[in-house]
């Protein structure tokens, strides 16, 4: 059985949300308090046993690969001083996996995000995270618990959460037959329906795991809503022959592409810390 070693982090989006706080720097590259949205899902990955970061940049990203590296320049002048500890968390990071990065050529959506990604994985089950949703919980890390799940099915997995009717047009939504009270058995996905279309009020969050014929089916994928390469649409095509787990997740999630989710998790990991 194929235990999942690497994690595709899609990092190519412009961040218009934030301008121009992104103008500049890479959306993944902002801070929750003192450590960007990357690192942390990158944190979650390694907490899921996972060593290989797969990183999907585009133009502008630099700081993200500088980020994941050692700079020599600010380590010799930090070394012994009483800053040290300020490093430790990225050390750490660093010196538990190993990171590669490609670039999306040009901005086709999160399917052809993925298929950018294909050169870094090669042929094998892999998980993918977007690093502006924001996960936490004080059990097991959102990851981990579907590595877990996996294990069991076999298939890809996606993960749930319940959502505001109104909101559905925002997220992928699934729809299928409840295996248990928190496991679905997926036979329908849609990208971002209107309300009035949308087949359950269970949204995907970005967490995923994905089997490696995804990218022959993303290849297949015609561009779907927005004119995009959509992940939903190619998973319909493995949901449809019985092949998608929806789970709904122990924990938290933050939408830190918006800035009121983004505020949000600001106040909790702060809270967190007093
Ligand atoms: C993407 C996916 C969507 C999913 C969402 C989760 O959309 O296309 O299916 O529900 O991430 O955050 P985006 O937020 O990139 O527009």
């Amino acid at each position: 059985m194929s235990k999942i070693k690497k994690c595709l982090f899609p990092a190519a989006g412009y961040g218009t949300r934030f301008l121009p706080a992104t103008k500049a720097i890479p959306k993944e590259m902002l801070p929750v308090l003192t450590k960007p949205l990357l690192q942390y899902g990158v944190e979650e990955a390694i907490s899921a046993d996972m060593d290989t970061m797969a990183i999907v940049t585009g133009r502008g990203k630099r700081a993200i690969e500088d980020h994941f590296d050692i700079s020599y320049e600010l380590e010799h002048q930090i070394q012994g001083t009483d800053k040290e500890h300020y490093l430790t968390e990225i050390r750490d990071v660093i010196s538990q996996s190993t990171f590669s990065y490609t670039r999306q050529i040009e901005m086709k959506g999160l399917g052809h995000a993925i298929l950018s990604g294909e050169t870094l994985i090669g042929h094998e089950p892999f998980a993918v995270i977007l690093a502006d949703d924001l996960c936490d919980n004080d059990g097991e890390a959102v990851l981990t618990q579907m590595t877990k799940l996996y294990e069991k099915y076999q298939c890809s997995i996606v993960a749930v959460e319940d959502i505001p009717p109104e909101d559905s047009n925002k997220y992928g939504v699934i729809a299928g037959e409840f295996e248990s009270d928190d496991i679905v058995r997926v036979n329908d996905m849609v990208e971002k329906p209107d309300p009035k279309d949308a087949p359950s009020n269970l949204a995907i969050i970005g967490r995923y795991i994905l089997t490696p014929d995804i990218f022959d089916i993303i290849r297949d994928t015609k561009p779907g809503r927005g004119g995009e390469v959509q992940i939903t649409d190619a998973l319909l095509t493995q949901a449809k022959e019985g092949r998608v787990i929806a789970y709904k997740f122990k924990g938290k999630r933050f939408d830190c592409g918006s800035v009121d989710g983004f505020v949000e998790a600001t106040n909790y990991f702060y809270d967190k810390t007093k």
